[in-house]
């Protein structure tokens, strides 16, 4: 079916009392991206980009910026009133209508597309809904069967003991036709155990009117876990993080132990890259071949090039060409640039700075706004002292320049190529190339005068 006509609501008002949160559940985030988003990628990737999501007033100013339109929804009176409340805000079409929860986060786009498919295929399409068999006690609505025929679905908190042993659950996935739509919907009434108008209740008077109901059942219930509460959040994170570490260990990346690392959506790994425990990669990070991430390390918004080594250490904002080591220990930060074969050690903090190519920082040092020329050394205890009470100064270190340990650099402060500072140097003025300084404040050294051989 060609799915550019079909348009689709997604239902994300509701109060989630459950979560006793002051935000609304479907921004709770798992994986670095809120309950919604992925709903909505979905829906995008089954070929669907008309979405209304209907939201309450305090989630409406979210929408757009996760690439939706929205419609409010001010007093929350069920499923079935809010698609009611789409409905009126829509043009009236003739199309199919795709309609979601956007509390459920693990839908895949082929549910999204088997679901239209159903309604497609149907002698009278009026709807189709996904189904799925879950193991018991659930709070899922159950799908009552006369025959095979589904007749009507009953929400948990209505149903008969006899009821509650159903194990065949309404997922919450619809494919409407339009007209049938708009017309069970002003049907449905709210007299149940919730007071709320249901849309599963359209099912019934679909029924009456001699419509038939296709049902598609899902294979795996837990692309359908609705999130209600903490708990099932946490338990579809979980999930989540696995379906992201499998798919990157069949592109050949090797994860030591998939439930202590944790993925987000659309990172980048390069294939023969070891990620070893309780590591974190996020925010749009993209990683080369050939690495070794880990243990223990977070990278967000990283930018790490072929055949690198990050242990213990924390990289954030930051980029790294090739052959690097970090860690352990270290902490990149906001911009921090280093090139081809860096070498950063314990405790070493580097800042919105470059490290040119084979640059050596091994032992406990402060590099901020500093550009570091190629192969030069930066020895234990360096300071590069950029702020001096107002503003950040920059240091300029040129290419083979041994700083001593424990040098203060006092910014803004330039040290040409080749030179070089003594232990516990405090420099103070800008350094020539190949000169020596050393004390405090850095004085030239005296010229080594060339011995007389005996
Ligand atoms: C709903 C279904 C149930 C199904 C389950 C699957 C109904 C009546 N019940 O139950 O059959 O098994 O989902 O997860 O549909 N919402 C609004 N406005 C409202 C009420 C709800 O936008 O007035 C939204 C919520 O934000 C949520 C979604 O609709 O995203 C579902 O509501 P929820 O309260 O979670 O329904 P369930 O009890 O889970
Ligand atoms: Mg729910």
């Amino acid at each position: 079916m060609a799915n550019r006509e079909v348009r689709a609501i997604v239902l994300a008002a509701g109060k989630g009392t459950r979560m006793k949160s002051a935000r609304p559940k479907v921004l709770h985030e798992l994986c670095g991206r809120p309950m919604l988003w992925y709903v909505l990628r979905a829906l995008r990737e089954a070929g669907v980009s008309d979405v209304l999501v209907v939201a309450s007033p305090d989630l409406e100013k979210n929408i757009a910026a996760l690439g939706a339109r929205s419609v409010v929804q001010r007093e929350q009176l069920g499923t079935g009133h809010a698609v009611r409340i789409a409905l009126d805000a829509m043009d009236a079409g003739n199309g199919p209508i795709l309609i979601a929860y956007g509390d459920m986060p693990l839908v895949p786009p082929e549910i999204f597309r088997d679901v239209l498919g159903g309604l497609h295929d149907s002698a009278a399409p009026s709807l189709a809904l996904v189904t799925v068999k879950m193991p018991l006690p659930s709070n899922f609505g159950r799908v009552i069967r006369n025959g095979t025929r589904v007749e009507r679905i009953v929400e948990a908190r209505d149903a008969t003991p006899a009821e509650l042993l159903v194990d065949e659950m309404n997922a919450g996935i619809y494919a409407f036709a339009e007209p049938e739509l708009r017309h069970a919907v002003a049907q449905i009434d709210n007299k149940n155990a919730q007071g709320e108008y249901y849309l599963t209740d359209t099912i019934s008077g679909l029924m009456r009117a001699g419509k038939s109901v296709v049902p598609v059942v899902a294979g795996d219930h837990l692309d359908v876990v609705g999130i209600n509460d903490r708990a099932e959040l946490a338990l579809a994170r979980r999930e989540m993080n696995a379906r992201l570490c499998e798919r990157h260990m069949r592109d050949g990346v090797t994860i030591v132990d998939p439930a202590t690392t944790y993925l987000e959506p659309e990172l980048k790994i390069g294939a023969d890259t070891v990620i070893y425990p309780n590591t974190t990669i996020g925010r749009l990070s993209e990683v080369g071949e050939r690495c070794t991430l880990g243990p223990g390390t977070r990278l967000s918004a990283a930018i790490v090039g072929n055949g690198c080594v990050i242990r213990e250490s924390v990289v954030a904002d930051s980029e790294l060409a090739d052959d690097v080591h970090v860690g352990p220990f270290a902490h990149l930060r906001e911009h921090a640039r280093l090139e081809a074969g860096v070498r950063i050690g314990n405790f070493v903090e580097v800042k919105n700075s470059r490290l040119g190519p084979g640059v050596k920082a091994n032992h406990l040092s402060y590099i901020g706004d500093a550009d570091v020329g190629e192969r030069s050394n930066i020895g234990a205890g360096t300071i590069t002292c950029n702020f001096d009470g107002v503003r950040k100064n920059k240091t300029v270190i040129g290419r083979d320049v041994r700083i001593g340990s424990n040098t203060m650099l006092i910014a803004p402060v330039e040290i040409g190529d080749e030179a070089l500072t003594g232990a516990g140097s405090v420099v103070t003025k800008d350094v020539g190339p190949k000169a020596r300084v050393a004390g405090n404040p850095a004085r030239p050294l005296p010229e080594k005068v060339p011995r007389e051989p005996r």
